[in-house]
């Protein structure tokens, strides 16, 4: 078998068997195949598509490029949550934690900032020490004590994934619903989770621009996970917008432990109460949706969900008490937009605040980038806020000096109107 004669036949448009499928992952972990390679197969699949049997095959040979953690000691149903990512979604960081607090065990493997989106693991790793990749006992141990751990694919968990995660993101091959699917999948499979909610972002700033794409790669992931005998729950919310007022990795982190206090911005706080019931409900923790979300409340309210984020972080070793402290975020330059008319704002794009995020420092626009942990945006004005002239709309945050020709980037993609207009955050649940 030749790895240029499975590129053609993906070219060509016809179904790859297992054993091809096979084939490619195997020797693309094990280095047989180059990047040049990998990259001409995925650019076939993301224009050509695969099957819903390819991408089940893609996404157990996958999942077999490495180990499967097995829980079963713990005897407890392990509960994950995966976003397909968008635009200030740190929806996991304040998620897991709740959940943790009560009393659902959250094993999960995240990922990094894909393209224009933000990644869990690369705000996880703003904070100080913080341990992303765990070996095979420490994160068992973590789960055990504290219900909840979050580590990155690693050489022994869908080492598959992580090769082909960073080469789709630098190759324009992120867009492709048997991509998503598998790479996702995999993920959530080899962590052995067996409750998991997948977030469907839909929007110009998500993977998925439309309502019917979304639905598509939800019903995939369910088809996938139902053969493989796992609860799984499909969210579509809304990625037309940024999501809460920050942008970046540090300033994220901040939201997340706000809103863990109860002091999150509006939509943020509704996607997290509605996510962690479904969570809660699929998990058979609650018996209804006003239930579920009575139980978030009291976690919050009584302190005990941010408390399960500082005991978390700092079993990962991250420093708490920096992070804590005032001065955590700190950069160095800031620049702030001012509205020139007054009038209610409307954000039309979440992406181009992700490519301007990313053009600040706090995305990789190539494989090695570095991130600029105090890069972000600060949406001080959200959609449907009234404005006036002269106020501060936005505030953009880097260590390197900025750019003030984003100013335009940004005050193309907003209108201000006379009346607030309608916004619904979360459009469908499948399951
Ligand atoms: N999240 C993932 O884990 N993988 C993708 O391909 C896209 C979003």
């Amino acid at each position: 078998m030749r790895i240029v004669d499975i590129i053609s036949k993906k070219v060509d448009k016809k179904e790859l068997t297992e054993e091809e499928i096979n084939f490619f992952i195997n020797n693309y972990v094990n280095e047989n195949i180059p990047d040049y390679q990998a990259s001409a197969l995925l650019m076939a699949i993301r224009l050509n598509g695969m099957n819903d049997l390819e991408t089940t095959f893609l996404t157990k040979a996958m999942l077999n490029s490495g180990e499967i953690i097995d829980w079963s000691f713990l005897n407890k149903t392990i509960v994950d949550k995966h976003s397909t990512g968008g635009v200030g979604d740190k929806v996991s960081l304040a998620l897991c934690p709740i959940l943790a607090a009560l009393d659902l065990t959250i094993a999960k493997m995240s990922g990094r900032g894909l393209a224009h989106t933000g990644g869990t693991l690369d705000k996880l790793e703003s904070i100080n020490g913080f341990k992303i990749s765990l070996s095979d006992n420490e994160f068992k141990n973590i789960v055990k004590e504290h219900n909840i751990a979050i580590v990155s694919q690693n050489e022994k968990l869908d080492p598959a994934d992580k090769k082909i995660y960073a080469l789709r993101d630098v190759t324009g091959t992120v867009q492709s619903i048997p991509l998503i699917a598998s790479s996702i999948m995999s993920k959530k499979l080899a962590t052995g989770s067996n409750c998991i909610l997948l977030d469907v972002k839909c929007g110009n700033g998500a993977f998925m621009k439309n309502i019917d794409e979304a639905k598509q790669l939800g019903k995939l992931m369910i088809a996938i996970g139902k053969k493989l005998n796992k609860q799984i729950a499909v969210e579509i919310t809304n990625m037309e917008q940024p999501l809460g007022k920050a942008i970046g990795n540090k300033i994220e982190v901040l939201e997340a432990m706000d809103t863990l206090k109860g002091n999150g911005p509006k939509d943020f706080t509704e996607i997290i109460y509605s996510s962690g019931s479904t969570l809660l409900m699929l998990a058979n923790k609650a018996g209804s949706e006003v239930e579920a979300k009575k139980m978030i409340d009291e976690v919050i309210k009584n302190g005990k969900a941010y408390k399960k984020f500082l005991e978390w972080i700092e079993a990962q070793h991250g420093d708490v008490n920096l992070l804590e402290n005032k001065n955590w975020f700190n950069p160095k330059n800031k620049y702030e937009i001012k509205a020139k008319i007054s009038g209610y704002l409307k954000i039309k794009s979440a992406i181009d605040f992700g490519i301007v995020a990313m053009k600040l420092g706090a995305g990789r626009a190539k494989k090695e980038d570095t991130i600029d942990y105090e890069a972000g945006i600060y949406l001080n004005k959200i959609s449907n806020d009234y404005v006036n002239k002269g106020d501060t709309l936005f505030t953009l945050y880097s260590s390197k000096e900025i750019d003030k020709s984003l100013e335009n980037e940004i005050m193309n993609v907003i209108d201000f109107n006379e009346k607030p207009y309608k916004i619904d955050l979360v459009f469908a649940k499948l399951s």
